[in-house]
């Protein structure tokens, strides 16, 4: 029996926490910076964007971070990762020296370029100086709306740290959850953090009603773009090869579920970036991850175009259009696979 604070009651955050209480091993608390949420679900016994999946009672909900985080096991990250070092610097104090805490959320930090375990530990360092944490990335292949009902799943618990890695996939080996452990933690992140993006360049093509031919182009050499920038910063080129490196790209490229995928079919099909990520309605992290991913690139020394093409799009004002003719019409006398 293992003791579980989550932070964040997003769709993610409330599907693993379901596994989990299902499970009948673990006790659950969940904590939401939104007052009105814990309401709703205490209420309601549902996630708004969890239709028809039950809420177990034996889930606890609370407003309080510190009941969230105190005597945990593990504390567990679910918030949007534009959320993470406040939510960091809320559980700071509350944290204890050595605490387990797995992070969920995939990105990049603008500005600072951390990960975003380190953007973690960067801020309980700075609110607790001294306090050391345990950190673990836990990525891969999963869309909440199928762990919400059971469909196998297989992630992965990245650390440097072994032994934490370990109780976390001990922690998350539930049901429908098959949880395989990394050491490259950095790749791990990497590859949560880019694929997203590639994500947004493949809705972009299905938007414009480009086919298959189109989508595995994108896929292949999108992958190949973001394992240069990892190898770049001395990831380990497997992590590329796995569930949270190819595996996170399928699953986010092709699927309905995905938002990153639904933002850039819309914005391919001509409506406003701003717009579509309204329609989504939920965090589009591709979007967010976006200067990070151009800064690193630039930091890097590193050309890649389809990268380049959704900034240019998203952030540059050009057509979806536009981003087809510079993808295709580059100037290079020999390109390899
Ligand atoms: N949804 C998935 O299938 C999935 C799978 C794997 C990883 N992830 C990652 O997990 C993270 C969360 O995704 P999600 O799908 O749960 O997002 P979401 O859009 O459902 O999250 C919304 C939640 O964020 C929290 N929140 C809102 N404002 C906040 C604030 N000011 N401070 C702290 N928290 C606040 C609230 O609990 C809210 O319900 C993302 O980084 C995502 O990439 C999601």
């Amino acid at each position: 029996m293992a003791k579980v604070g989550v932070l964040g009651t997003g769709t993610w955050g409330m599907a693993l926490s379901r596994v989990l209480a299902d499970s009948g091993k673990h006790d659950v608390t969940c904590w939401s910076a939104l007052p009105q949420e814990i309401d709703y679900f205490v209420a309601t016994k549902r996630h708004p964007n969890l239709p028809g999946v039950p809420i177990p009672d034996e889930i606890c909900f609370t407003k309080d971070i510190e009941e969230a985080v105190t005597d945990k096991d593990v504390v567990l990250f679910a918030v949007p990762s534009v959320f993470v070092r406040s939510t960091a610097g809320k559980a700071a104090p509350f944290l204890k020296d050595g605490q387990i805490v797995a992070d969920c959320a995939k990105g990049i930090e603008e500005g600072t370029m951390l990960f975003l375990t380190e953007v973690i530990a960067d801020e309980v360092s700075k609110v607790c100086p001294g306090k050391k944490l345990r950190l673990v990335a836990l990525s891969g292949p999963s869309h909440a709306e199928e762990v919400a009902v059971d469909i196998p799943t297989s992630i992965v618990s990245a650390s440097p740290d072994m032994e934490a890695a370990k109780v976390v996939q001990d922690v998350f080996m539930a049901g429908c959850l098959r949880v395989y452990t990394n050491t490259d933690i950095k790749g791990v992140e990497m590859c949560g953090a880019l694929k997203n993006i590639i994500a947004l360049a493949v809705g972009a093509s299905r938007g414009m009603g480009y086919g298959d031919n189109t989508t595995a182009a994108l896929i292949t050499r999108g992958m190949g773009e973001i394992s240069a920038l990892g190898v770049a910063i001395g990831c380990d080129q497997q992590t590329f090869n796995g569930l949270a490196g190819i595996g996170d790209l399928i699953v986010t490229a092709t699927s309905e579920h995905s938002r990153n995928n639904r933002c850039g079919e819309m914005i391919g099909k001509g409506i406003p970036v701003k717009k579509a990520i309204e329609k989504v309605g939920m965090v589009v992290e591709g979007i967010n991850c976006l200067p990070a991913a151009v800064e690193l690139m630039k930091r890097h020394d590193l050309d890649l175009p389809i990268i380049s093409a959704v900034d240019k799009v998203v952030n540059g004002g050009e057509t979806p259009a536009k981003m087809a003719t510079y993808l295709m019409g580059r100037d290079k006398a020999h390109e390899f696979d």
